[in-house]
């Protein structure tokens, strides 16, 4: 019996319509449109307005234009994963709600929370699903809106990030295409370096928290530069190595977009020219579990079938990893 690989057959993206630009930070926070291009390499990144506007907003907007490319409708998905560190509410899941708003009624669906590698894990758990025959047709969301999680008094952080969504879908092929391996890996104790210090069991909200603005992120962006950059790299590489893939095989890399000097540095540490390498974070910034799906969907007509892609993140956890995918559209 020929063994199913799960390929990724639509991919669609969705941003606000709201952009924020450097030069709108410089009225917000200490900091110039200098400082921010040259250490980050972000020009503007947008940000979802409007009462009421959440997550599921975005990762419904991205499923509905997925849909509608591939020319299906929302009855056929079975399943549909969203990962995301910014969801609606902290229960039920937004996977759900996005479900709800798409009109996906025959799909069970759930979240998935891994901070930056998210997209990463939760492809591969979809693509598990695919594999074993029984799910045709897997929805997988990375969706983020960072502007409800970012402190706009922090200067460190707040330059950084952006919202969106975007979302592709997996259906099985018995080519030797779609998701073929991957490595991830974990180490709790990077927590210190970058987390939310309250709004969980640990720290419930109080009127304390609140003023000691601790529901939004905390990063200590140094330690978490150096770990990316190294543990993105090493890890495509041995990913590489254990399928026999020469730099030479590789078509693209898809680095998390987290800020431009990660990315080129991992290009550098990977010996990958930098032509190979997708970038994107200069009008989007960081969207979190958004950034893989939407370099994708912006280089989407320069891939062609049986392109080696590999795709690598790193974040908070910490957790990083890698996926090889052969291109299948
Ligand atoms: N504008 C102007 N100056 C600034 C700003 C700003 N926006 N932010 C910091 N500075 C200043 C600092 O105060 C410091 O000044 P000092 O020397 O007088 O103290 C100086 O710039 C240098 O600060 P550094 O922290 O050394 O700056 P660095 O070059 O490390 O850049 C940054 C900071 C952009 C945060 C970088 O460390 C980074 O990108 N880190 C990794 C981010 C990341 O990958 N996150 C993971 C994913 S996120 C997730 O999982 C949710």
């Amino acid at each position: 019996m020929t063994r199913l690989k799960a390929a990724i057959t639509a991919i669609h993206g969705y941003l606000p319509e709201y952009v924020l630009t450097n030069a709108e930070l410089e009225q917000i926070v200490d900091t110039t449109d200098e400082w921010i291009s040259t250490r980050t390499g972000i020009k503007e990144r947008h940000i979802l307005k409007g009462e009421g506007k959440a997550t599921s907003d975005m990762g419904a907007e991205a499923v509905r234009g997925l849909l509608k490319k591939r020319g299906i409708g929302p009855e056929e998905v079975d399943l549909l994963l969203c990962s995301t560190v910014t969801p609606d509410m902290k229960f039920p899941a937004t996977a759900n709600l996005i479900s709800h708003k798409a009109g996906i009624k025959n799909a069970f669906s759930y979240d998935m929370n891994a901070a930056c590698s998210g997209f990463l894990y939760a492809l591969v758990t979809a693509a598990n699903f695919v594999e074993l025959g029984k799910y045709k047709k897997v929805v997988v969301v990375g969706a983020d809106k960072m502007s409800s999680i970012v402190d706009y008094t922090d200067r460190q952080t707040c330059v950084l990030f952006g919202d969106a969504a975007s979302a592709v879908l997996l259906e099985p092929t018995e080519e030797d295409l779609g998701v073929i391996d991957h490595k991830f890996e974990t180490d709790g104790s990077g927590y210190v370096h970058l987390h939310m210090k309250a709004g969980g069991s640990l720290k419930p909200p109080t009127y304390d928290t609140i003023d000691a603005r601790e529901h939004y992120i905390y990063q200590e962006g140094q330690p978490v530069f150096k770990f990316a950059v190294t543990k993105m790299a090493d890890v495509s590489l041995d990913l590489m190595k254990r399928n026999g893939l020469k730099v030479d095989d590789v078509s693209w890399l898809v680095p998390h977009q987290a800020n431009m000097r990660i990315i080129e540095a991992t290009g550098r540490r990977m010996a990958l020219p930098a032509e190979k390498v997708m970038v994107n974070i200069q009008k989007y910034g960081n969207t979190t579990n958004a950034t893989i799906p939407l370099c994708l969907w912006d280089y989407e007509k320069q891939l062609n079938k049986g392109d080696n892609i590999i795709l690598t993140a790193f974040g908070g956890g910490f957790t990083w990893g890698a996926i090889w995918l052969k291109w299948a559209l």
